[in-house]
């Protein structure tokens, strides 16, 4: 199987010893704490689960430039997004700026109990300047309007690093009992079913007519032995499909359109960035640690709205070094309804232009349902369609 990012084996940092994370949880109900963000909290489930290796906790402000501008950690070795742990000024008591361990409670779960224990190497303050560039580089733009600035932009100035050792996976194992899954366990799945060659596909969508073709195009192209589907289970954007119904969706998708065995269905616990091409090579980093050896990016990948060209999120593999990533990537054009194949194709495999075609998108999916209208067969597969429209009929409008 491909090996992690950077390491031999993987790196997650949850404490799996139940004697040490009992005397763990013990130690951080006393210690000076602070409340993380939910992008901070979501890291430390990335970062528990393997998923981030080979990182051993947040990053400070050096680091987060470097990795912002020239996408290399200290080692030299590729990093596209910085991974921080930004609290606001209330945050910082006394007790917790003069603590060498502190506990980070988790936002996302009643009672904020103690997710993880940091020990601290760092506690610094952004210049404008600093947090400008590393939103400016991260997301291409400092626009407040984009739905990631924010959860860097507004949360605070203060940066606090260090290693990480996580006490439990936040809110992820119970609400998503049979589709979180860790890099671990994922690893060992695809070993269990004998699989060489695993083409991952990410989504924060339920997944439309075109998305089921892209993944059953790139599993024939690259001769896969599996799909592995990687849902997002973290924090969206207003609007966006929530992880449950999407779950719903994708299984029955893939119940009634897959051939039985050659799709895993999973997910991890990460907000949504809305990175576009530096989210689509986090992307990259975690599907290599989670033992996929082909990561699919189609059209506006990890995009929103008009931030980024389609393809930007593909041209930027072109632009890194060639070592920086063992797994490969299979780069998806535009794929939709052709009136005169018949069928989903995607551009370059017909002859056929314009005219023909009916363009296929998650968010024109969403504006379809908000509007009450009825999905047709070219954009969604019909088991889908009930689900989603029972959704919207029941929960949104
Ligand atoms: S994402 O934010 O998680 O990337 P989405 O779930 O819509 O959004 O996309 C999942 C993957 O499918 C991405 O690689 C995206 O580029 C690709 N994709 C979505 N729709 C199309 C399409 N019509 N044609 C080609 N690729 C697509």
């Amino acid at each position: 199987m491909i090996k992690p990012h950077g390491a031999e084996t993987l790196t997650p940092l949850y404490i799996s010893d139940d004697a040490q994370r009992a005397e763990l949880t013990k130690e951080a109900e006393e210690l000076p704490s602070v409340l993380l963000s939910s992008g901070a909290a979501a890291s430390a489930v990335m970062l528990a689960s393997g998923y981030f290796t080979p990182l051993t906790g947040y990053m400070n402000i050096a680091e987060a430039t470097n990795v912002a501008s020239d996408m290399k950690l200290p080692n030299g070795l590729f990093w596209p997004v910085p991974i921080l742990n930004i609290v606001s000024d209330d945050q910082l008591t006394d007790a917790v700026k003069n603590a060498d361990r502190i506990a980070l409670r988790d936002p996302n779960v009643d009672g904020n109990p103690p997710l993880a224990v940091m020990t601290v190497s760092a506690i610094e303050t952004f210049t404008s300047e600093q947090k400008h560039l590393i939103i400016e580089k991260t997301f291409g733009t400092t626009d407040p309007e984009h739905p990631g600035v924010p959860a860097f932009a507004d949360v605070g100035d203060n940066v606090l690093s260090g290693s990480i050792e996580v006490l439990n996976y936040s809110y992820f194992p119970e609400d998503f009992p049979d589709t979180f899954r860790t890099a671990v366990e994922i690893r060992e799945n695809i070993a269990a079913r004998g699989w060489e060659t695993v083409v991952a596909f990410q989504t924060r969508n339920p997944m439309h007519r075109a998305h089921e073709e892209l993944c059953k195009i790139a599993q024939r192209e690259v001769n896969a032995d599996g799909v592995l589907i990687h849902m997002l289970l973290g924090k969206l954007k207003p609007g966006d499909i929530p992880a449950a119904v999407r779950d719903a969706a994708i299984r029955a998708m893939v119940q009634h359109y897959f051939p039985e065995n050659t799709v895993s269905i999973t997910g991890y616990g990460f907000d949504m960035l809305y990175a576009g091409p530096r989210e689509a090579l986090l992307h990259a980093v975690f599907r290599q640690n989670s033992g996929a050896s082909h990561f699919i990016v189609g059209r506006d990948h990890a995009g929103a709205g008009d931030f980024y060209g389609p393809f930007d999120a593909q041209k930027i593999f072109d632009e890194i070094l060639a070592d920086a990533l063992e797994i490969e990537i299979f780069r998806g054009n535009w794929t939709m309804w052709c009136n005169k194949c018949n069928k989903i194709i995607m551009m370059g495999d017909c002859p056929h232009g314009q005219d023909d075609y009916f363009s296929i998108s998650g968010t024109k999916m969403r504006e379809m349902l908000g509007a009450g209208e009825p999905l047709p067969p070219e954009i969604s597969r019909p088991e889908v369609a009930e689900i989603l429209m029972e959704y919207y009929q029941n929960e949104v409008n």
